[in-house]
Order: C-alpha cells, then sequence, then structure tokens
C-alpha cells in the first residue's frame, strides 16, 4: 500500500546540514501494524510527516498503491482495476489534502484539536469531510475511549490525557486505511496508556487499518507486529 524507497530528508540549521533520514526504506501493506522508536529529535515526527504528506524529503519516493481508485489524483483508469501507484512526494497541495482526507487518519504529537468546537465536532470532522459517518461505530469508539461523557465540552475543558483520547477518536472516526499516530498514548498514565494503545492496535486490525505509531514505550511497541528503530537516520528493524 505505501513503499518508502531511500528516502533522505536534512535541515540547514544555522548554515549547518543536518541529516535526519538517511536512506529510509520501509514497505507497509493493509492491516500491518509498524512502531517506531527512537531518541528525541531522531526523526520521528518528521517521518510520519512525510507518510501524511505534509511535508516532503529531500529525494526518494513514497509510492501509494491501491486498486482501481484516485488515490488524491483524477487519473482514474476505469478499464484497470488493477493497481495503481503514485508517489505522493510528487502530489500538488490539491492532491496531497485529498489524500489526507481520505487516507489517512492523524493523531499529532501535540493533539491539535481545534478549540473553539466542541469534542464531538472535533471527532467528527474527518467523518463529515469524506462523507463516512458511522453513528454505531462513534458511539462504540467514544464509549471505548471513555470520553462519552466529555463530547459537547470544548477541547480546552479537557485534561492533557482526555484531549488526546479525543485525538484518537478523531484520527479514526473515518474508519481511514492507514493510521499515522505519534506518541498517541504519551500523556497517559500507565495503566490508561496500556488499555488505549490496545484499544487502539485491535481497532486498526479491526478495520483493517494499516497502523504506524511512533512511541518511546516498548511496552506500547510491543503490541505491534513489527518494531522499527530510527537511530543516526537509519530506520532497523528490531
Ligand atoms: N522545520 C524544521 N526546521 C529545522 N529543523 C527541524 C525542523 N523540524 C524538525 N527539525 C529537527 O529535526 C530533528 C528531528 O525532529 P523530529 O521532530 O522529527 O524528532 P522526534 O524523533 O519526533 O523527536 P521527539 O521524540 O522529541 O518528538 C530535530 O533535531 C529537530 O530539531
Ligand atoms: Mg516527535
Amino acid at each position: 500500500m505505501l513503499s518508502l524507497k531511500n528516502l533522505q530528508k536534512s535541515y540547514i540549521d544555522a548554515g549547518e546540514k543536518h541529516t535526519i533520514l538517511n536512506n529510509v526504506n520501509l514497505s507497509i501493506m493493509p492491516g500491518d501494524s509498524i512502531s517506531i522508536q527512537g531518541a528525541s529529535g531522531s526523526g520521528k515526527s518528521t517521518l510520519l510527516h512525510l507518510l501524511a504528506a505534509l511535508d516532503k524529503p529531500d529525494s526518494g519516493e513514497i509510492l501509494l498503491t491501491s486498486s482501481g481508485e484516485s488515490c488524491g489524483t483524477n487519473n482514474k483508469r476505469p478499464n484497470d482495476p488493477q493497481t495503481l501507484s503514485h508517489d505522493i512526494t510528487q502530489f500538488t497541495e490539491k492532491q496531497a489534502d485529498q489524500y489526507r482526507q481520505f487516507k489517512v487518519g492523524l493523531i499529532f504529537q501535540r493533539f491539535n484539536l481545534i478549540d473553539c468546537i466542541t469534542v464531538m465536532e472535533n471527532i467528527m470532522l474527518p467523518a463529515k469531510i469524506t462523507g463516512n459517518v458511522q453513528h454505531e461505530y462513534i458511539r462504540n469508539l467514544l464509549n471505548a475511549l471513555g470520553i462519552d461523557r466529555h463530547i459537547n465540552k470544548l477541547p480546552n475543558q479537557l485534561s492533557g490525557g482526555e484531549q488526546q483520547r479525543v485525538a484518537i477518536a478523531r484520527g479514526l472516526s473515518h474508519q481511514p486505511p492507514l493510521l499515522l499516530a505519534d506518541e498517541p498514548t504519551g500523556n497517559l498514565d500507565g495503566k490508561n496508556s496500556d488499555t488505549v494503545s490496545k484499544l487502539l492496535v485491535d481497532t486498526c486490525k479491526k478495520l483493517n487499518t494499516s497502523l504506524v505509531m511512533v512511541t518511546h514505550s516498548e511496552k506500547v511497541a510491543s503490541l505491534t507486529q513489527q518494531q522499527w528503530y530510527l537511530n543516526d537516520g537509519r530506520l532497523s528493524q528490531i
């Protein structure tokens, strides 16, 4: 579904070039669950931003393969229902927007909830945008995450851990094929972190959603099928 090929990303800081990702290769198949660990500053969020087409690499490809649909592009080939590949690093802004709306769920490290609308409106945003509103699924998700009693509040009326669970519900509300989660349980205590990360992995499994989850916790990482480590720009499987 997504193939990362020879990804290279660097930043220039005070005139000096810092290589953050160095020849990163990874395959993400439907339903895969993948965790990425690594020291602070090792490039984990940078990698997720590239996968979300929020940023572009210096070089390399991220090939999105899907069958018979337009993947944020208009070049549908109705007579060819087989696989189509698009390099998301070459997407225009509009194609990247469509890709994020329809293909990706995002749970940001800093939540990025919208403060002036309610918890429920935040959660329903991706579902409404994609037109995929499944009321019973949403009810079950809210219940499982323990946030059903907060839905009419504003995000800043919730604790950090509650906001994190709202961000998880928002990431999954439209049942995306790919969920990118940046330390989704980093603000929860040990017990809640265990429960919520298990729920996240199980929900993705049920939906056949591919999960790429950044975490600092070995215990959380152990819930995923594949565990990867980012060090010195290199991604290696543990
Ligand atoms: N826009 C930017 N301009 C310059 N440097 C950046 C930019 N974004 C990230 N960096 C640098 O790239 C490196 C990797 O950042 P990144 O946020 O990907 O790390 P991380 O592994 O997610 O860290 P953490 O675990 O603390 O969240 C850091 O040294 C950071 O300072
Ligand atoms: Mg980060």
